[in-house]
């Protein structure tokens, strides 16, 4: 809880010691949680010649097997959940575009620890009781509306759940309820921003004053594009339904330097993707996952597949991750060169003449893949400067990624519009089904 004076939890006020000290013995419960409660977890420990007592120290923690996206569809709806199926108050699900969706639970206590943590995480964006808060994630099985919904009411804020999509109304509620806080993904900001301007509205004249932006990667030129068009503060959140949803790490308004890990709650580590192996902090790696408290479905050592590194606490003791360059599943190899999408956002969005909007077409030529970035003109660029803009996207992801692509520049509001998570690769590659 908090008082006025000391707007920081009691969770944010420990000392240094006194968090290593709450994280080991939480580590020590959930290993043992894990182990006797979930089938699952004791076979794996079991296989890998490990007892939950062997953990004496936090990094112990490595001796212990990972938990992978495949181990959750196997056990799929259930076989995950450390407590009996009536006491999970609530269900969430990824929507698992390719094969088996994965299911996950909360108790009360979970829920509200959620909403607790989602209300701390608000509350560093600069969020403050008595806020109105639009939440245009979207609402559903999707974890970022009720997440985000629970978490403003948690911090007493006056709610509105817009959810995603009908733009037209979104501009509307925002003009009339005139909150100051929108928690959106920010690709749906950058659809809302289109749509403020189709109606004549200056974005930069709203009530709103925070905007906090996640479930997808974003860069810092994107940031300071949305702060400069809506004349608000961007702060970036991080979560996935497998640790609980929204609210597993935070970005500071005050210092804006990259996500403060609830790590009371959630221990992170870096990995080598491909051999495990963990990695000292400031280098780059997979993230990985513990949870400290969670009742219904414990993780333990969960390999997120994003791409990061850990750095020290500044605005809070708690160790901060870079923000996220992207996922080992959303990376392209195109010629032997890693290509994410995060790379070539920044490049997009530094070349004169051209908008926020962009996506990347994937094509095979013979028997080589071939990348097409299309990025849209802003409405008042002139031809020759979309011809230019076109020769300068090439060149800088040649020299700064390292490997030749073309690029289009399309008709403004021509490309797809997020409403949710943005699809920012299009696959058109025959498949090998071979
Ligand atoms: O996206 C939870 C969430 C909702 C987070 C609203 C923030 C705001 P999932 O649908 O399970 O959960 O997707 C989780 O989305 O592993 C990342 O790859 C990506 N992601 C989430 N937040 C960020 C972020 C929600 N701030 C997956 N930056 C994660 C980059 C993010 N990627």
């Amino acid at each position: 809880m908090t008082d006025a004076a000391d707007p920081l939890d009691a969770g944010e006020r420990l000392g240094a010691e006194e968090l290593r000290a709450l994280q080991l013995e939480r580590l020590r419960a959930s290993l043992r949680h894990a182990y006797e409660h979930v089938p699952f977890y004791r076979e794996s420990f079991d296989k890998a010649g490990v007892r939950p007592e062997d953990c004496r120290t936090l990094a112990d923690l490595a001796r212990f097997p990972f938990t992978t996206k495949a181990d959750l569809r196997a056990n799929y709806p259930y076989g995950m959940f450390a407590v009996p199926r009536e006491r999970i108050r609530r269900l969430h699900a990824s929507s698992g575009t390719t094969g088996q969706p994965t299911v996950v639970g909360y108790t009360d206590r979970d829920l509200s620890v959620w909403a607790d943590l989602v209300a701390r995480s608000l509350r560093a964006a600069g969020g403050r009781p008595g806020d109105v808060v639009h939440v245009a994630y979207g609402y559903g099985l999707f974890t970022g509306g009720l997440g985000a919904h629970y978490g403003a009411e948690r911090l007493g804020c006056t709610v509105v759940p817009a959810s995603g999509g009908m733009t037209a109304r979104q501009v509307r509620l925002i003009l009339d309820l005139e909150p100051s806080v929108i928690m959106v993904t920010p690709s749906y900001m950058l659809t809302l921003l289109d749509e403020f301007e189709r109606q004549g509205v200056d974005p930069r004249g709203t009530s709103l004053r925070v905007g906090v932006f996640g479930a997808e990667p974003w860069t810092e030129p994107m940031r300071r594009e949305i702060e400069e068009r809506f004349a608000i503060d961007a702060v970036d959140i991080y979560g996935l339904s497998e640790v609980m949803g929204p609210g597993v790490a935070q970005e500071c308004a005050e210092t804006k330097d990259g996500l403060h890990v609830w790590e009371d709650h959630f221990y992170p580590e870096i990995v080598d993707p491909v051999t495990g192996e963990v990695l000292p902090e400031g280098e780059r790696g997979e993230l990985v996952f513990t949870s400290l408290t969670k009742e219904a479905m414990p993780v333990i050592r969960y390999r997120t597949r994003d791409l990061t590194r850990l750095l020290p606490g500044t605005a809070r003791v708690f160790r901060r991750m870079e923000k996220i360059t992207g996922r080992s599943d959303d990376m392209v190899i195109l010629r032997g060169v890693n290509v994410f999408p995060t790379q070539i956002e920044e490049i997009v969005l530094r070349t004169p003449g051209v908008a926020p909007h962009f996506q990347l077409r994937l094509t095979r030529e013979g028997r080589l893949d071939a990348l097409t970035v299309r990025a849209e003109a802003r409405p008042d660029a002139p031809p020759e400067v979309r011809e230019a803009a076109a020769r300068s996207i090439v060149a800088a992801v040649k020299d700064g990624v390292g490997v030749s692509v073309r690029a289009e520049i399309v008709e403004p509001e021509s490309l797809e519009r997020s409403v949710g998570k943005i699809r920012r690769i299009v696959d058109l590659r025959p498949r090998d089904d071979g």
